[in-house]
């Protein structure tokens, strides 16, 4: 069997880029956390970093602002998975620059994890947010570098543990405010399966210059389906307040940032359903739990669980 590639992570201390961190150590990858000096000496960051040195992940100090030490860097690995957070998705052009320059990477993982910016409907200020991955995509692709894009839909423990419903810290057990008519389909997945379907498709040639959607069957759920599942587990009926589309539309026009950013991803996937709308294509994705059908996810209905 060939040799397992070499990864760097490029925000491998973030919400999402530590689970995939994980996952990589997991299964036995090479794992290479590019991280900044201030984070290591960080209280809490600082414990994360020593969990995954203790784990076997080798160091690389560099920052993306850093040109040289993003070369150096991606000298040493075969694979990049970029996780950078909201406020550096603009600037990721840097890797693109610095893979170029290093001309040995097999395949760059830019940071998406969401919606497939190529197929949404978004609506301001999340069309912006979205089209700045998107215009990445094409210079990626301008550019020949080979890449995956992961397109994981909701996080779970971003979405589910208040059931999208602002503000709460648990799922609701009185009233529920559902966006739209509540059929639209939205797909929610758990951080950690995130991280396994990622790591799984980093040698595989199947995912080669496709997007990866992790799109499991039994986690595309309607709101309302969502809702009902809930209602199933405490026994109880919630009282339902449905907001039509325009009303929302009205909503994220009159939110201040980021609670307008937080709406119009909501719209987007519930009243839209831009997760769920189009078929995947064999020309352009490939979906994860039919890849990888030996991958025991958690289920949104085994996630609720936790909270009745
Ligand atoms: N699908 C969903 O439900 C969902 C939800 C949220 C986010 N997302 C997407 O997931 C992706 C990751 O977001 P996130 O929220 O997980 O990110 P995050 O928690 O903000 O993490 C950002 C990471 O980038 C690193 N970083 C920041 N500046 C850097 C620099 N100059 N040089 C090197 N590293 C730097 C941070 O390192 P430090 O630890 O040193 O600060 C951290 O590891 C984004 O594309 C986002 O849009 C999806």
């Amino acid at each position: 069997m060939a040799e397992k590639s070499k990864i760097l992570f490029i925000g491998g201390t973030g919400y999402i880029g530590k689970f995939i961190v994980e996952a990589s150590l997991k299964q036995g990858y090479p794992t290479f956390p590019l991280v900044r000096k201030s984070t290591v000496s960080d209280p809490v960051k600082g414990k994360l970093i020593e969990k995954f040195q203790k784990s076997g992940a080798k160091l690389i100090y560099g920052d993306l602002y850093d040109h040289e030490s993003l070369v150096k860097a991606i000298k040493q690995v075969d694979v990049v998975i970029a996780t950078l957070g909201h406020a550096q998705l603009g600037d990721q052009g840097k890797i693109v620059a610095a893979i170029k320059e290093a001309g040995n990477v097999k395949r760059f993982f830019p940071s998406e994890f969401g919606t497939d910016v190529d197929r949404t409907r978004a609506v301001e200020p999340a069309k912006t947010a979205f089209a700045t991955k998107a215009q990445l995509r094409r210079s990626i692709e301008a550019e020949g570098i080979p890449y995956t894009y992961v397109s994981s839909n909701f996080f779970a423990g971003y979405f589910l543990p208040s059931l999208s419903q602002p503000g709460a810290t648990a799922p609701p057990r009185e009233k529920v405010v559902i966006l739209g008519d509540g059929n639209a389909k939205a797909v929610f997945n758990k951080e950690d399966d995130i991280g396994t379907f990622t790591i799984k498709a980093v040698d595989d040639p199947r995912t080669l210059n496709k997007i990866l959607y992790i799109k499991p069957p039994l986690n595309t759920l309607s709101f309302n389906e969502l809702v009902s599942l809930w209602e199933k587990k405490i026994g109880k009926s919630l009282e339902k307040i449905y907001v039509p589309e325009e009303q929302v539309l009205k909503n994220i026009q009159e939110a201040s940032f980021p609670e307008n950013v937080g709406l119009s991803i909501s719209h987007s996937a519930y009243v839209l359903g831009d997760q769920t709308y189009f078929e995947i294509e064999p020309s352009f994705g490939v979906e994860a739990s039919e890849l990888y059908p030996d991958v025991k996810y958690t289920t949104v209905d085994e996630y609720l669980n936790q909270f009745v």
